[in-house]
């Protein structure tokens, strides 16, 4: 006889992003469906948001600095790395954490972006 396959929980392919307005990257804000698992960063820059990326996602720069608003409890919290990069974003807040960082995953991730990114904030 064979054993009882276990049943795992469904995994979910996507994710609903929601992307809050921005002057400047996204004036009329958007929404799109994410791949699980991708890099944050990736899929906004596929869908149109320009975020800054300038180490190209290595976690080295702070430039793609975002704030998750909503579904931060359903992603990888930030590793040191990642919250040593922080410390040099702009506008900094308990919601903050780096596109290139957060692999995307649970159901929803609302998304506002920094008004300013570390280097902008150096010219105002
Ligand atoms: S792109 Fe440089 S830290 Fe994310």
């Amino acid at each position: 006889m064979k054993p009882a396959t276990p049943t795992a929980a469904p995994v979910r392919a996507t994710t609903r992003v929601k992307v809050l307005p921005h002057p400047d990257l996204c004036p009329a804000g958007t929404e799109f469906d994410a791949k699980a698992g991708r890099k944050l960063v990736d899929e906004l820059l596929e869908h149109g948001v320009a975020i800054e990326h300038a180490c190209e996602k290595v976690c080295a720069c702070a430039t793609c600095h975002v704030h998750l608003r909503s579904g931060a409890e359903f992603v990888a919290a930030a590793d040191e790395e990642e919250e040593d990069q922080l410390d040099d974003a702009w506008g900094l807040d308990a919601q903050s954490r780096l596109a290139c960082c957060v692999k995307v995953k649970g159901p929803e991730l609302v998304v506002e972006l920094p008004r300013y990114s570390k280097n902008h904030a150096r010219e105002h």
